[in-house]
């Protein structure tokens, strides 16, 4: 690591709790330094120096290294897995289902399992924990306003049952936006909560070093009931599941053993 981005990646944490060692090197430096050198800096800690106190710029900064692309079903064939194999088989062993999206972006990930949970449970019985560490992201996620491009792979039946279209704005059905509650959550210094039956955590470890990604994988199979789903991104197998006490119920689907 560079000694400016090593300064400014210690300097960062200190302030925010934001540990980018954590994170792929390469990509998120590239990526940084594309942001500073937009907004006329030479190096980091110059950097660093003016974000420290300037909201507008922190938030800049936040909003480019979280990357928030997101979208309704995501990668819709393995949804439909979830909602033909996985959740029947959830709820022939369990009442309810407790359920977290763990990096939930804006919310259409959390909306999409509430969407595919109600085909078996009636809304009112259904609860979702979403956290981010992104906070402008959860915002946008409560609020429950969406346009055009989050609905590309969304059936088309799902917008018209659970949207309202008001010109270029599509906003959520109120009984499905209250089974999601939002929170803050750092994936890589918070505590976990435990007993969950589904966790679908897609499109962030890919960013995480080899190391924080075996911590994570280590904590979410802690934090599985036995019997319980880890759903990942479809560029994100775990090549090892057994080292976690996970065994591979579907591709991207991995159970926890009993
Ligand atoms: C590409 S989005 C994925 C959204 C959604 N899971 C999906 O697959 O469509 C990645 C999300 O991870 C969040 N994120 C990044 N680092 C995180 C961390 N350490 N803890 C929690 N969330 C994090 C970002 O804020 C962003 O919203």
């Amino acid at each position: 690591m560079s000694a400016d981005y090593l300064q400014f990646v210690n300097l960062l944490k200190q302030k925010t709790g934001i540990d980018l060692s954590l994170y792929k090197e390469a990509q998120m430096k590239r990526r940084l330094t594309s942001l500073y050198q937009k907004r006329g800096f030479q190096s980091f800690l110059e950097y660093f120096s003016v974000i420290k106190d300037d909201k507008a710029l922190l938030d800049e900064f936040l909003d480019k290294m979280t990357i928030n692309v997101t979208e309704f079903y995501r990668n819709k064939s393995r949804w439909e897995v979830l909602e033909n194999k996985i959740v029947p088989r959830l709820l022939s062993e369990n009442q309810t289902l407790k359920t977290w999206s763990a990096a939930s972006s804006t919310g259409e990930e959390p909306y999409t399992i509430a969407m595919i949970l109600s085909q078996f449970i009636p809304l009112n019985q259904i609860s979702i924990l979403a956290t981010d560490i992104d906070e402008k992201a959860l915002e946008t996620a409560r609020r429950g306003l969406y346009t055009e491009r989050s609905f590309a792979e969304m059936p088309s039946e799902m917008i018209t049952k659970f949207f309202q279209k008001d010109g270029s704005v599509y906003s959520i059905n109120k009984e499905l936006q209250k089974t999601v509650e939002f929170r803050k959550q750092n994936l890589l210094l918070d505590p976990f909560r435990s007993g969950f039956h589904l966790i679908v955590c897609r499109n962030v470890l890919i960013y995480f070093t080899e190391e924080a990604k075996e911590q994570l994988y280590k904590k979410f199979s802690q934090a599985l009931a036995p019997g319980g789903v880890l759903f990942v991104g479809s560029t994100e197998q775990i090549f090892n599941p057994h080292q976690y006490d996970l065994e591979v119920e579907d591709t991207f689907f991995y159970r926890k053993k009993r």
